[in-house]
């Protein structure tokens, strides 16, 4: 890796860490234990991706870095609650994340499904209240985070997951279930950077092209990841034990990684469009495809 792109995932980690402690604090009062599982949830080490993107787009169209962390923070809250929800008993059933029990092994269960709705409605309260964004500005990140994790895109793709779960399905599905179910948050995260920084319409139409071949990439990767990376533990990957169709299993590892390298070059052909000096949404797309986890 570029160690300019590794000093920039570092510093702006530590400013998005920093973000969401201020913006979900510890309470003493008697939603305590819904913070304190927030918390547990949130600061626990995640690769910070979406808001890393939605900076490094802010970053790279010359928008104003120190407006665009909180609206990027909404968007890992509302990447939190989806992992919650992901890993309970009646959907992946997983008791591990990032090494460490998921939030209904920490709590319970009826905890873990309350914390993934407060974080869901959290975020939209967080993108509300943002400051020194214009109201039209607001209204349009509120309505792209609506619409990116909705029907159309992030909860869909998670109906589908469950719907095809144990079926042998076409890789055209999957694209389409991959595409709604992780490419769409992160094109939400392309979408905020161009808002932020008052993008043209043409160079909206390139980020959002951007953000669905590197989100396409990384939730081809994250397939992979699942068969050739224990984690948290289990020998056998989640996927396999609820009998998913990934990429890995459609394609093979190989394949699957060319798949994501084509992903990259058209996230690159794309880029072209979008700014002038694309090396950090380069970088960081190569963290994307070449993550190991
Ligand atoms: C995992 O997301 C679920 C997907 C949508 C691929 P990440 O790999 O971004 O998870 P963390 O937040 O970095 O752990
Ligand atoms: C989850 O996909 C995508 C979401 C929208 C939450 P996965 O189920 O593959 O994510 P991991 O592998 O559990 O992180
Ligand atoms: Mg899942
Ligand atoms: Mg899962
Ligand atoms: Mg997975």
């Amino acid at each position: 890796m570029h160690h300019d792109i590794a000093d920039f995932i570092q510093i702006q980690s530590q400013c998005i860490e920093r973000e969401l402690s201020r913006l979900v604090p510890e309470k003493e009062d008697p939603s305590s234990q819904l913070f304190e599982a927030s918390r547990y949830s949130l600061l626990n080490g995640g690769k910070r991706l979406r808001p890393l993107l939605t900076l490094a787009v802010t970053q790279s169209l010359d928008g104003s870095a120190s407006i665009a962390l909180t609206p990027a923070c909404a968007l890992e809250i509302i990447h939190t609650y989806s992992l919650i929800h992901d890993d309970l008993p009646c959907m992946d059933n997983d008791d591990y994340r990032r090494g460490k029990l998921t939030v209904h092994k920490k709590y319970n269960e009826g905890h873990a499904v309350l914390t993934g709705d407060f974080l869901l409605t959290y975020a939209f309260e967080v993108l509300a209240m943002c400051p020194n964004l214009s109201p039209e500005q607001k209204v349009q990140l509120i309505s792209i985070l609506a619409h990116r994790s909705g029907s159309e895109g992030m909860i869909g793709g998670q109906v589908m997951d469950i719907a095809v779960e144990g079926k042998s399905i076409c890789i055209d599905t999957l694209h389409l279930l991959h595409r709604k179910k992780t490419a769409a948050l992160l094109t939400a995260a392309v979408e905020f950077g161009g808002v932020i920084s008052e993008a043209s319409s043409a160079q909206m139409i390139a980020l959002r092209k951007f953000g669905e071949s590197i989100g396409l990439a990384y939730q081809v990767i994250d397939d992979v990841l699942d068969v050739t990376k224990q984690r948290g533990g289990s020998a056998i990957g989640s996927d396999a034990r609820n009998h998913k169709s990934t990429f890995a299993t459609l394609l093979g590892i190989d394949k699957a990684h060319v798949y994501a390298q084509n992903c990259y070059s058209q996230a690159m052909s794309a880029l072209e469009s979008a700014c002038d000096d694309t090396t950090l949404l380069q970088g960081l797309a190569q963290f994307i495809v070449q993550r190991k986890y």
